[in-house]
């Protein structure tokens, strides 16, 4: 039997944050033994937000890295950078004509970064769905492990692989999303009613996978809890929930195991407990990373090779498209 399909991307528009990690990254060192997966650095979609080009091409080497002291196994993996393989510009190109003006202008990220970036509203920010369609169904993908703010994006991929099937004949696998149920929106640690984000301006919000155990520390001990003293997951109490999110995320263990390993105990205690986690579980990761980016030969060695394989699978999927709208492809 063949093999199934994973996909998924991050863009190296920002340090990723331990968000980045709980919602996605770990689920792909989960799941990548059962599946052929194909891990993308999304340079593509980073520029539809303005980026420094030589910290974008540094950022795009130190995500790489990243995957793999994660824990990504290159051999095990197709681990390459977007830009390298033509095929995903081609590919929306074609896509772009079976989207529909309307449902971009709805999606919930482009109306957030138009807000946002109010003075650069441009057409990939407008089209950066239809390019992650076609990043997914390029492969023809079964699963897209990724955090819950990517949840519509998915269901457009759906939709623009179903509508093209329709129209020209099966060609595309309908890909499905792999959402955890813990772990999937990390908060905030300022404002934890909002998505904790690479680019927020609190440098308090957010922790970055790259922060030292002091700097980790210091974030949690200054997290916004609630009123009250009790340690329990609640609506009415985002703040709490938020950080047992991300201990559990952590300890690989559920957000009720943790309640009843900080029953009884304090904020201040408890805050403690999950910046030291999460320091904890950061050390190696950082340390490896480092050993990673001092050899760059070995890095860019595995997405040569990354881009050849990606490159190959893509090039299967385009030519049956352009077969099915009717380009001429010579005789
Ligand atoms: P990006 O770079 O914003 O984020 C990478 C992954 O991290 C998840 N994530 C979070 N999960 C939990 N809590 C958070 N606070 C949090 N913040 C981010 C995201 O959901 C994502 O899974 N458009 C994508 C990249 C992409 C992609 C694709 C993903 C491009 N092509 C094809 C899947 C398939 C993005 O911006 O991710």
């Amino acid at each position: 039997m063949e093999g199934k399909t994973l996909y998924s991307a991050a863009q190296p528009s920002g340090n990723l944050t331990i968000g980045n990690y709980a919602g996605a990254i770990r689920n792909w060192v989960s799941l990548q033994d059962g599946y052929d997966c194909f891990l993308a650095i999304a340079d593509m979609h980073a520029i539809t937000v303005r980026q420094e080009p030589a910290l974008l091409r540094r950022r795009t080497l130190e995500l790489v890295s990243l995957y793999l002291a994660c824990g990504i196994d290159p051999e095990k993996c197709t681990l390459y950078v977007q830009s390298q393989v033509p095929q995903h510009a081609e590919l929306t190109w074609v896509l772009n004509s079976v989207a529909y003006v309307g449902e971009m202008e709805r999606m919930t990220q482009f109306k957030d970064k138009s807000r946002k970036h109010a003075d650069n509203i441009n057409m990939g920010l407008m089209d950066y769905p239809v390019l992650m369609a076609a990043d997914i169904l390029l492969y023809q993908t079964d699963l897209v492990p990724v955090g819950a703010d990517q949840k519509q994006h998915l269901e457009i991929a759906r939709d623009l692989a179903v509508r093209f099937n329709n129209r020209y004949g099966e060609t595309f696998r309908v890909p499905e999303p792999y959402i955890m149920k813990e772990g999937a929106k990390i908060c905030s640690l300022q404002e934890p009613d909002k998505k904790m984000s690479k680019s927020d301006e609190n440098l308090n919000a957010s922790v970055f996978l790259s922060d030292d155990r002091d700097t980790v520390i210091r974030k949690f001990k200054r997290a916004v809890t609630d009123s009250g003293n009790e340690i329990r997951a609640s609506e009415e109490k985002k703040g709490v929930t938020n950080l047992l999110t991300i201990y559990a995320a952590f300890k690989n263990c559920t957000v009720a195991e943790a309640e009843r390993e900080f029953e009884g105990k304090g904020y201040g205690d408890f805050k403690l407990a999950v910046g030291e986690t999460v320091a904890d579980a950061l050390a190696p990761v950082q340390e490896e990373q480092r050993r990673l980016l001092a050899d760059r030969e070995y890095v860019s060695s595995f997405l040569k090779a990354g881009q050849e394989r990606a490159f190959k699978a893509a090039r299967r999927t385009l030519s049956k498209v352009y077969r099915k709208v009717g380009f001429y492809q010579g005789d």
